[in-house]
């Protein structure tokens, strides 16, 4: 299916675009302190040729440039792709859909998304665009929300919305928001897409992200937040209030010096090209 007739797509395009030039002061404190995991598990060094896809304003190929890496970025929102450019005039980077890739065949060593799976109306293709640009035996990793249960901050969005919330309402269906969040999962899909299924590598790791004040994780879901955002622009004045009362008071139990520090888990998931 082409992203012009996706509705899911078309919906996180025009999401990503509005709200891209804020997404450095925001949502890059919760993502950027898994890149590292995520370049260790796929074993970036010196001179891997690395495709960071769904790249955002391209912190994966930054942080691989700074290991030697020779890093490529792409991502669909062209406002991500020109802040990229932006912030690393070094670095090659190309709008583009992850589920259709427009690399060659075998061109690279490691492919890396973070962040990336749940916004993608089809993440299965772009697995299996991930193999089809991989040299054999390179790498694919990338990156998962854990579900709540494990996840304190998401815990505490999830929560609120669940308690006031209305979910009855016309939104774009995307993937499941904490899909491919189990190694059994990941291995037989990853399996059924080219990669090696006894090699897969499946860590699960806590951040902390640090937030100034208790109002700003509501604050971000509201104002910056893609699908969450959606959601809650949806819901009546009195809901929206009621979700944003519990999420402050619950973010209280994580005062850390001047602000809060919010324990965040994914899941960093790497498999090797049959
Ligand atoms: C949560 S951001 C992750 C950005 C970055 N990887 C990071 O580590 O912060 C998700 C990104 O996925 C991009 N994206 C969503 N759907 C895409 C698609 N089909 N193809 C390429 N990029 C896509 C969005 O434009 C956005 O930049």
């Amino acid at each position: 299916m082409s992203l012009e007739s996706d509705d899911f797509a078309q919906f996180e395009r025009e999401s990503w675009e509005r709200v891209a030039s804020h997404y450095e002061a925001t949502w890059s404190g919760l993502t950027r302190p898994f890149i590292p995991h995520l370049l260790e598990a796929a074993r970036v060094t010196s001179g891997t040729r690395l495709l960071d896809v769904a790249c955002g304003p391209g912190y994966v190929a930054e942080a691989a440039l700074a290991l030697g890496a020779e890093p490529t970025g792409v991502d669909f929102t062209p406002q991500m792709v020109r802040l990229a450019r932006e912030r690393n005039p070094r670095i090659e980077f190309r709008t583009g859909d992850a589920q259709a890739l427009d690399f060659e065949d075998d061109s690279f060593d490691v492919v890396a998304m973070n962040f990336g799976v749940l916004h993608l109306p089809d993440p299965e293709a772009a697995f299996s665009e991930a193999h089809r640009v991989l040299r054999s035996r390179g790498r694919y990793g990338f990156t998962v929300w854990a579900r709540p249960e494990e996840s304190p901050g998401a815990r505490i969005v999830e929560e609120a919305i669940e308690s006031h919330a209305d979910r009855d309402v016309a939104l774009p269906q995307g993937p499941d928001y904490f899909g491919y969040g189990d190694p059994g999962t990941c291995g037989r899909i990853l399996g059924e897409r080219g990669f090696d299924r006894a090699l897969l590598g499946f860590r699960t790791v806590s951040v902390d992200w640090q937030v100034p004040t208790a109002s700003y994780v509501f604050e971000c879901e509201r104002d910056f937040g893609v699908r969450t955002g959606a959601l809650l622009a949806l819901q009546t004045p009195e809901a929206l209030a009621a979700i944003q009362a519990q999420i402050e008071e619950s973010v209280q139990a994580y005062a850390r010096g001047d602000g809060f520090a919010l324990p965040y888990t994914a899941h960093v998931v790497t498999a090797t090209a049959r």
